[in-house]
């Protein structure tokens, strides 16, 4: 009855002679997620991988996220569209879990086809059921970190792109969907109004031309019409007609996941493989590849408990070299040593199948590198992450030191042309995580990635 490791015969009839229906998996999707604090180099990930696949899905998270993308010398950067949107080949899907912010994704869609993107309309499909973020959840969102700050004296330094606060209605059930809009409008006014009206209720402060917002919003209406489809069915017909290349592009990372991570200064969707079932509507055992992304050392953006950051000039020297400034808001990161208790953590949730490590080149430079492998309280190893902000701010760190390589690697194509003081580098993160590392980026375009397997 317990389907154990072994799934050979899963798919087989019962062996009574009597006929059953045959379960057929389907193809499988491969997910690319972030392992840290974001920002990992995910978009470039996906652009690697995209370039054979037939559909790319964001399944959670709003235009919070900023994915970037180097092709030809040219940089794009992906908020609310799948980086899959490049490729001329393949479809694009924003699933049920992103929260869509409809002038925000047309200004980015504009802004991409001047740069040379071509036909995107086209190749964009929208599922039905995907929450929107209104402009007031954006003003909102603006509110709350004013009133975070003023009450408990620190905000979370979000985004403000209203996703807290679009989730927000979702779970309360008072949020509006494509489906919604698309349907009777006169309904979708009265709802919207609802909407605004609980929000000014809350916030006395807001205002909003609620009918200039309805025009608006008409107007999107029939621009998103015809990329609209039940996206249930859609990735159904996906999975279960002939074979084809999914791909998820996870956003945000596990560390800002509104379960797992570092609670309350995270996201408020899941970035955890949990969420690209949920976001598509797609079964667990359609899930295949699970790619982590992590960068060679480590950044946040925002406020929260970091405890490998450096506040010294080995951080300058990352933030400077690595380029760490925020695609969605243009905040400086903060950056720090690697810290493998929270990729161990990522990969406990996720259960990576491989890890694609970015931005070893940005390491070239240094004299020595040190790399988190334990955190210590009171003095005590402990082996699990800690749910306590006050415990994770007070754990103390446990490095490996090693020698840096001193050499520029931007240039290596292949394992044999990495220094060996950079191999063992690698190698010690692929036995300390327990996970073998696909990848390893040495630039910003899509050659700058040596592929090991
Ligand atoms: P994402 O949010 O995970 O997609 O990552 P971002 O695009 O926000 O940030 C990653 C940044 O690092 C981008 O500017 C990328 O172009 C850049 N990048 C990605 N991989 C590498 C790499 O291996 N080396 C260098 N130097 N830059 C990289
Ligand atoms: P990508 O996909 C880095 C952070 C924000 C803030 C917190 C909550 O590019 O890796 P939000 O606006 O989501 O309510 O902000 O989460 N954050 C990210 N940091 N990369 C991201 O996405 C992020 N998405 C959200 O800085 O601390
Ligand atoms: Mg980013």
């Amino acid at each position: 009855i317990w389907s154990g490791k072994d799934q050979k015969n899963a798919n087989q009839p019962a062996a009574t002679g009597q006929k059953r229906p045959r379960n057929d998996a389907g193809n499988k999707v491969t997910v690319v997620l972030g392992a840290q604090w974001g920002d990992e180099g995910k978009g470039k990930v996906v652009d690697l991988l995209a370039t054979e696949a037939d559909i790319v899905c964001r399944c959670q998270g709003g235009n919070n996220a900023g994915h970037t993308v180097v092709v030809d010398g040219k940089e794009y950067d992906f908020h609310l569209l799948p980086s899959g949107i490049i490729n001329p080949k393949s479809i694009s899907l924003i699933g049920n879990g992103v929260v869509i912010h409809l002038p925000g994704l047309f200004e980015e869609g504009d802004k991409n086809e001047k740069k040379g993107l071509k036909g995107w309309e086209k190749r964009l499909i929208v599922s039905d059921r995907a929450h929107l973020v209104f402009d007031f959840h954006q003003v909102v969102d603006g509110l709350q970190e004013t009133e975070r700050q003023a009450q408990e004296g620190k905000n979370i330094g979000t985004t403000k792109k209203g996703i807290g606060p679009a989730y927000s209605s979702k779970a309360s059930r008072t949020g509006l969907r494509v489906c919604d809009l698309l349907g009777d409008f006169k309904d979708f006014s009265t709802r919207f109004k609802n909407l605004v009206q609980q929000y000014q209720s809350m916030y006395p402060s807001l205002t909003a031309d609620v009918e200039d917002q309805l025009k608006k919003l008409k107007e999107f209406a029939e621009r998103l019409r015809p990329m609209v489809r039940d996206g249930v069915y859609y990735m159904y017909e996906a999975l279960h007609g002939p074979p084809k290349k999914i791909l998820v592009e996870g956003a945000n990372a596990a560390l800002l996941d509104i379960d797992f991570g570092t609670y309350p200064f995270v996201t408020s969707s899941n970035c955890t493989v949990g969420g690209a079932c949920t976001g598509l509507g797609i079964p667990p055992m359609n899930i295949g590849d699970v790619f982590g992304v992590a960068k060679a050392y480590t950044t946040r953006v925002g406020i929260g408990a970091f405890p490998t950051e450096q506040l010294n000039a080995i951080g300058e020297l990352l933030q400077t070299r690595g380029h760490e400034v925020g695609v969605t808001t243009g905040r400086k990161r903060r950056c720090g040593w690697l810290d493998l208790v929270i990729v161990r953590y990522a990969h406990m949730i996720n259960g990576f199948t491989a890890i694609a490590l970015t931005k070893l080149d940005i390491l070239d430079v240094l004299d020595e590198i040190k790399v988190g492998v334990a955190y210590k309280l009171n003095g005590k190893r402990i082996p699990h992450f800690p749910a306590n902000m006050d415990v994770l701010q007070k754990v103390e760190v446990e490095y490996e030191t090693f020698p840096g390589w001193k050499t520029d690697t931007s240039a290596a194509r292949k394992w044999n042309d990495l220094p060996v003081k950079a191999q063992n580098y690698i190698r010690f993160i692929e036995n300390h995580i327990g996970v073998p590392i696909k990848w390893v980026g040495v630039g910003k375009s899509r050659e700058c990635m040596i592929q090991m397997f």
